[in-house]
C-alpha cells in the first residue's frame, strides 16, 4: 500500500486498532510484537508516533536509536458519549525499541527484553527487527516500510487481520 504522511498515520492506527483486538481475543501467550523493518528514514518510528497516539500516551515519543528502548504507559479508557468507550483491551505499556546499534543481539538480553516478551498486557514495536531475529516470537507482526519519494512511502505486510 501507497501512503502519504497522514495515510501513515491512519495506518499506524489501523494496526493499533489491531492489536487491540488481539488483546481482547485473550490468545496472547505474551506480548504483542510488531516488527517494522524498512531502511533508514522510511517511515518507522513515524508509524510508532502516530501508533502510540491511538493509545494517548502523554509524553512525546521520540526514536529510542541512543537509549534503545522506551517504554510508555498506556492512558485511561475514553468515554466517547453515547455509551461509547475507546478502551485499549487492557494494554497497558507500550515498548519502543530501536535495534539499529545492537552489536550483539544479547544487549537486549541486558535490558529486561525476555521479561517484557512475556508481559502479556504489553506491545512492543521494535524497528530493526533483523537484528535481533532470534529472540523474537514466531508470531511477530512483520510491516515493511519502503521509501518511494520524500512524501510517500510503501508499506507492506503478509499476516491477516483478525
Ligand atoms: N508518507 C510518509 N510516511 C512516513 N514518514 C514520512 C512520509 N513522508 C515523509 N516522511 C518523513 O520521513 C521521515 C521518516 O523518518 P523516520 O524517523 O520515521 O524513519 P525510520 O524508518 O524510523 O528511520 P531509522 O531507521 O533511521 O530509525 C520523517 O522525517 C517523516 O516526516
Ligand atoms: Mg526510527
Amino acid at each position: 500500500m501507497i501512503v502519504g504522511r497522514d495515510e501513515m498515520g491512519e495506518f499506524a492506527e489501523q494496526m493499533a486498532t489491531q492489536a487491540v483486538e488481539w488483546q481482547k481475543s485473550e490468545h496472547n501467550s505474551g506480548a504483542i510484537v510488531f516488527g517494522l523493518k524498512g531502511d533508514l528514514g522510511s517511515g518507522k518510528t513515524t508509524f510508532t508516533q502516530r501508533f502510540c497516539g491511538y493509545f494517548d500516551i502523554k509524553e512525546e515519543v521520540t526514536s529510542p536509536t541512543f537509549v534503545i528502548q522506551k517504554a510508555y504507559h498506556v492512558g485511561q479508557p475514553v468515554d466517547l458519549g453515547a455509551g461509547k468507550i475507546k478502551d485499549f483491551g487492557g494494554i497497558s505499556k507500550i515498548y519502543h525499541i530501536d535495534a539499529y546499534r545492537l552489536e550483539i543481539p544479547q544487549e537486549l538480553e541486558v535490558l529486561g527484553f525476555k521479561r517484557i516478551l512475556e508481559d502479556k498486557d504489553a506491545i512492543i514495536v521494535i524497528e530493526w527487527p533483523e537484528k535481533v531475529a532470534d529472540l523474537l516470537p514466531s508470531d511477530t507482526k512483520y510491516i515493511d516500510f519502503t521509501f518511494i519519494d520524500e512524501n510517500t512511502r510503501a508499506v507492506e505486510y503478509n499476516w491477516a487481520n483478525a
